[in-house]
């Protein structure tokens, strides 16, 4: 089977909720304490073994590739100061040269067109989506334990992160219906037996969420072309994958750790204290000031 070498981060939505920080500045620029978002899923991206980071921007967002790019002057200032560990981190974290590539969605149509804009940058072989917006918490990041369940699939399958969420929230996500759910199905792929994208209450199958990561194999890519526009009246990836679906096995992974919805106004603060509780730099001093705060 092919290795899972690309990833697309769609990064053109407009960051409406959170408004005015946005209005210059792509949400995916917000910092959990002092990495932008973008960063984090990246460095969760690489950490699954990804070789090329493909970015579906959209105007307004170009500081996003200057982020990934070097930045001689403040490299230079840094080096005549001899700031030598600020300098190894952003050599760290700087992508090799050629394995980064950004391409525009002209217009914000949705999700799936989103997927769609990568297309050729993709080729002939399996990819993932990775969606800036949430956040998940543990070592190994949610991608690694994806790529492992992939890895252990005998045929070409499409694999999907999801996480148990309450049923008066389920009209917010993709909600998938699988197999046997044994509730401790922990990085196992269980089937999918049906998805559907923001469902009523009534209408959905289980309360698990589709948590935004994806592993898809290239053919989504035809049907992406001719799909429909779907919930929100826009073009639903998820709808793309239920017509996949009729051909390809999809297989949905619970994964380990705790996901943050940072394209919320709480699960981003919720994801700053949480990854910065995570920092033994800041941790016991944020753990008095917190306690303070509650009083
Ligand atoms: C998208 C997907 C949805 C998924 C969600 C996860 O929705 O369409 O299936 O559950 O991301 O965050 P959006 O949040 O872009 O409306």
């Amino acid at each position: 089977m092919k290795p899972i070498r690309k990833a697309i981060f769609p990064v053109a939505g407009l960051g409406t909720r959170f408004l005015p920080a946005t209005k210059a500045m792509p949400k995916e620029m917000l910092t959990v304490v002092d990495r932008p978002l973008i960063q984090h899923v990246v460095d969760e991206a690489r950490e699954a073994g990804i070789e090329h980071l493909i970015f579906v921007t959209g105007r307004n967002k170009s500081v996003i590739e200057d982020h990934f790019d070097r930045q001689f002057e403040l490299e230079v200032t840094l080096k005549e100061r001899h700031k030598k560990s600020e300098l190894k981190l952003l050599d760290q974290d700087t992508p090799a040269a050629g394995t980064t590539s950004f391409t525009r969605q002209q217009s914000p149509l949705g999700l799936g067109h989103a997927v769609w804009c990568a297309r050729e940058i993709v080729g002939n072989e399996p990819f993932a989506v990775v969606l800036p917006d949430v956040l998940v918490q543990n070592e190994p990041g949610c991608l690694a334990q994806m790529v492992a369940a992939y890895n252990k699939q005998k045929s070409r399958a499409n694999l999907i992160a999801v996480e148990e969420v309450p049923m008066d929230r389920v009209h917010m996500y993709g909600i998938v219906g699988v197999e046997k759910d044994s509730g401790k199905n922990a990085g196992k792929a269980v089937a999918i037996t049906k998805m559907v994208e923001k469902p009523k209450r009534e209408d959905a199958p289980s309360n698990l969420s589709i948590t935004g990561r994806y592993i898809l194999q290239p053919e989504i890519f035809g049907i992406l072309e001719n799909q429909q526009t779907g919930a929100g009246g826009e073009i639903q990836l998820t709808d793309a994958m239920i017509a996949l679906a009729k051909t390809q096995p999809f297989y949905a992974v619970k994964f380990e750790g705790r996901s943050f919805d940072c394209g919320s106004k709480l699960g981003f603060l919720t994801a700053n204290v949480a990854y910065a509780l995570k920092r033994k730099d800041i941790a016991p001093e944020l753990r008095e000031e917190l306690k303070q705060l509650l009083g």
